[in-house]
């Protein structure tokens, strides 16, 4: 273990989308400040490799594949988490894809409702299904939905199925955590703006060709590690952010300030 915070010790997380990318990076993040952490994904292979990863630093984790649009299957998810680990504090509701990169006339239904289904019906069955469970414990819990700068901040072309997904997703944290701060369970989101990971490629481009494009145009002079962005929400599934409710912290290497 590189680090020596503790503030997830004893607690149980549950992050979707943790075989790849930003979900990963939280993942390992929240193992490292001592959570025993369940990671969701359709595919079994990348979330064996989390788990081993979070093993390899010495953490505990479970692998269970789920689909996010399945509400059995996520129903299923949180019932694993509860009968191996006990409890469900924190949950990371991260799994998300993009279909875009042409103008919307040119939007095939099926992108349109795989980014629906996925990044706004995943979202709500998670939440339902984590909420329905956390406001049963005494300590309650804190949730962290993945939004975008996309939702409510960036204008960029063929991107506006994707955009209204995201933005989606922060109008419904802010509503669930109002629905449910009473009961104990706390919800936030963080919106990325561009982050280290194939996702934010534009058609065509190389990872060389984005790091120019962000020395260029982003104040920061890149774009934001998978590290940083699991630092924010580390930050707001902590007791840090104990007064932190409904909420959406941008994370964006300035490109909205
Ligand atoms: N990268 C960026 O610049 C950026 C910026 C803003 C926001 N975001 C958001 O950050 C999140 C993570 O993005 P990323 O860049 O890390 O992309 P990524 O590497 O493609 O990660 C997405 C993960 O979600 C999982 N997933 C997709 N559909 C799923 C489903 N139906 N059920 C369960 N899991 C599913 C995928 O695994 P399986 O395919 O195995 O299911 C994958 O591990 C997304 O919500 C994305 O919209 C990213």
């Amino acid at each position: 273990m590189t680090t020596t915070r503790t503030r997830f010790t004893g607690r149980t997380a549950l992050v979707t989308g943790a075989g790849s990318g930003i979900g990963r990076a939280i993942a390992l993040a929240l193992a490292a400040e001592g959570a025993q952490v369940a990671v969701a994904g359709r595919r079994r292979e990348p979330l064996d490799e989390t788990v081993r990863l979070i093993e390899e630093q010495g953490g505990k984790a479970l692998a269970v594949t789920a689909d996010v649009t399945d509400a059995t299957e996520v129903g299923a998810l949180v019932d694993a988490v509860v009968d191996r680990f006990g409890s469900l504090d924190v949950a990371v509701n991260n799994a998300g894809v993009f279909r875009g990169g042409q103008p919307l006339a040119d939007l095939p239904e099926d992108d349109w409702r795989a980014q629906l289904d996925t990044n706004v019906t995943g979202v709500f069955l998670a939440l339902r299904a984590q909420i329905r469970r956390m406001r049963q414990q005494p300590s309650g819990g804190a949730i962290v939905n993945i939004a975008s700068t996309f939702g409510a901040h960036t204008r960029q072309p063929g991107a506006a199925a994707y955009s209204a997904t995201k933005a989606a997703v922060s109008v419904l944290t802010r509503g669930a955590a109002l629905d449910h701060i009473r009961d104990g369970v706390r919800i936030n989101a963080v919106s990325p703006g561009a982050v280290e990971t194939p996702m934010s490629l534009r058609p065509g481009e190389t990872d060389a060709d984005r790091t120019e494009r962000a020395r260029a145009t982003l104040p920061l002079g890149r774009v934001s590690t998978t590290d940083e962005i699991a630092a924010a929400v580390l930050y707001l599934a902590s007791d840090d952010a104990s007064s932190v409710v409904g909420t959406d912290l941008v994370v964006d290497s300035g490109a909205t300030a």
